[in-house]
């Protein structure tokens, strides 16, 4: 054979082999297709956070070959610069995560009361709770969790150094970044507070207002992140930065103290499981209601054939709003911060105590929220949060919540550390039966006690199929997080949705009280509506309802991800 003939014949062998090869691991792509209507779609790993840069500083991470814990310490960072209103170092968090190998873990970084507060702080001299003092300013602020929880997830989940996770976020901090405009409109309705509030001008404070494109450099945020690197939780909870947010309590009579700061620990928490039809449902316990509340809803809706009905029909929305308000009665009484308050948690979460509790529920009548007393177990007695979801190329997943609860928290930024605090402090009880900024109501479990951590709605969630990692979800949005993220996986378990699907799909919410139904506008037909005020259900229009986060394991292996980028600035990227 002559060497044209050779190349020719070892040419076509070539050809040859390699269509066969592709026709092999094209085969599985034949039989299931990627939808037209998927998000982000993604091969190995997928990130999906409330701000476009934080997403990438994650994906950069993961292809680095960091893990999915790495990667979310390193989104955790960039949003506090980039999306302050909720990324925070002064605020706190719960993670869920789902390792690789099927382990689960729970960490609770949420804020915790200063030793000096007292259970009437918020009461005025008649006994009444005064909204401000709980909301805004200094003594609205509970100790921080969210560095002592990126340490504690970095000491036994991390793989990279602590000085790769922190160094994008102090680049972003230092050289500056472009806001976005739902960001430029933010710190625009906000000036006042923050006058109010601070003790003297700060960045995010100006004559004009701010726009989208402007150029925003956080110097002394920069600093702070960098004796974080450098320090790890000491480095936030002693020296500079403790004595910075000591001083600014001080200087606004605040409550905070260097003891507090420097006895603040992330805790290990055992995650709260169940299951919907075979699913395996894996979230937050107490100190947040998310897990049980979100269980309670999943077991109660378990019985009735919802996909039957259709997504959003009048039958289901009925159906939740029933469930809600019985889930949201047993929340304001049984739920609370589990180290000073006994928590019924398997009681609340059997079967047999969820159905006895639904049972009254009647498919063709509302029932009236006076009339709804809280289950008797056997004892006793907007968004500005951000949910990010992450997963890596080995298969480990993370679900991160966190929050500084109001926008931008307190409002109060900690002079010379460039961060704002929070207003935790709201989510106690500050007087029984009265309902606090997300008019949510509760008692004794959750109660002002020095130390107590508040009751949070917050739901990260992991879901598994068939023992697989099949869903990371969440979302902010206070009391409304947990019916979101509860219509998030019906979307797609129950109504065949894909991931970004489920997230862009109108979402409806009920509390128990108020005796309400939110509807987001266009989440009901016309006919659906009135059927609805024919049971006797109340409905009141919301601009928004949930800014979810999630990501979904297609058929194929492949992670699709949904960011909600039509109520903010939501981006999923994978590779
Ligand atoms: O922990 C909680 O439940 C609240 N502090 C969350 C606040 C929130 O989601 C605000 N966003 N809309």
């Amino acid at each position: 054979m002559d060497s044209f003939r050779l190349v020719c014949f070892i040419t076509l062998l070539g050809s040859c082999l390699l269509s066969a090869c592709s026709q092999t691991l094209e085969a599985p792509a034949e039989a299931w297709q990627i939808p037209a209507d998927a998000g982000e779609v993604g091969e190995q790993g997928m990130v999906s956070s409330a701000h476009p840069l934080a997403t990438q500083v994650g994906l950069e991470v993961l292809k680095r070959g960091g893990n999915a814990f790495d990667a979310a310490i390193a989104v955790n960072y960039a949003l506090a610069v980039v999306y302050p209103v909720a990324g925070n170092l002064g605020g706190g968090g719960f993670l869920v995560y789902r390792k690789a190998d099927g382990e689960i873990g729970s960490l609770d970084y949420r804020e915790m009361a200063p030793a000096a507060a007292a259970r009437d702080m918020y009461l005025d001299q008649a006994g009444d709770p005064v909204a401000e003092w709980s909301r805004y300013g200094h003594k609205a602020s509970g100790v921080p969790g969210t560095v002592a929880g990126m340490e504690a997830i970095f000491e036994r989940l991390g793989s990279l150094p602590r000085e790769q996770l922190l160094q994008p976020a102090i680049d972003l901090a230092e050289q500056g970044f472009e806001l976005t405009e739902n960001e430029a409109d933010r710190f625009n309705g906000v000036q006042k507070e923050f006058r109010k509030y601070n003790r003297q001008d700060f960045y995010y404070l100006r004559g004009e207002a701010w726009e989208m494109g402007d150029r925003v450099q956080h110097l002394d945020l920069a600093k702070t992140l960098a004796r974080i690197r450098d320090n790890g939780q000491p480095g936030f909870y002693e020296g500079e930065t403790a004595d910075l947010i000591v001083e600014e309590m001080k200087a606004g009579g605040g409550l905070i103290t260097h003891e507090d700061l420097k006895e603040y620990e992330a805790k290990w928490r055992e995650p709260i499981t169940g299951n919907y039809k075979g699913h395996r449902i894996i979230s937050m316990p107490p100190p947040s209601s998310g897990g049980v509340a979100l269980l309670q809803l999943l077991e109660g809706a378990e019985a009735y054939p919802v996909s039957d009905w259709g997504h959003n029909s009048a039958q289901y929305v009925h159906l939740m709003v029933e469930l809600e308000r019985r889930v949201y009665a047993d929340r304001a009484t049984y739920l609370g911060d589990m180290d000073f308050f006994e928590v019924p948690l398997e009681e609340l979460i059997d079967s047999a105590y969820i159905h006895d509790r639904m049972a009254s529920i009647s498919l063709t009548e509302k029932t009236n929220s006076q009339d709804i007393k809280p289950g008797e177990v056997d004892r006793i007695e907007s968004f500005e949060t951000t949910h990010f979801s992450i997963v890596d190329k080995e298969g480990n997943a993370v679900a991160i919540t966190t929050t500084l609860n109001s926008y931008f928290g307190s409002k109060v930024m900690v002079q010379g550390a460039g961060f704002f605090l929070n207003n935790e402090m709201d989510d106690f009880s500050a007087k029984p039966g009265v309902p606090n900024q997300f008019g949510l109501v509760g008692g004794e479990a959750n109660a002002i006690q020095p130390g107590k951590r508040m009751l949070s709605s917050m739901t990260p969630t992991i879901v598994e199929k068939d023992g697989e990692l099949h869903m990371v979800v969440g979302t902010p949005g206070g009391a409304t997080i947990i019916t979101c993220v509860f219509q998030t996986i019906l979307n797609v378990l129950e109504f065949d949705m894909g991931m970004q699907a489920a997230v862009d799909a109108k979402k409806i919410h009920s509390q128990w009280l108020p005796d309400q139904v939110y509807v987001e506008t266009r989440a009901l037909t016309p006919a659906d509506s009135a059927s609805l005020r024919q049971m006797g259900h109340e409905l009141t229009p919301r601009s928004a309802l949930g800014r979810m986060d999630c990501i979904l394991v297609l058929p194929n292996g492949w992670l699709e991800g949904g960011a909600d980028h039509s109520r903010g600035d939501n981006t999923a990227m994978g590779y």
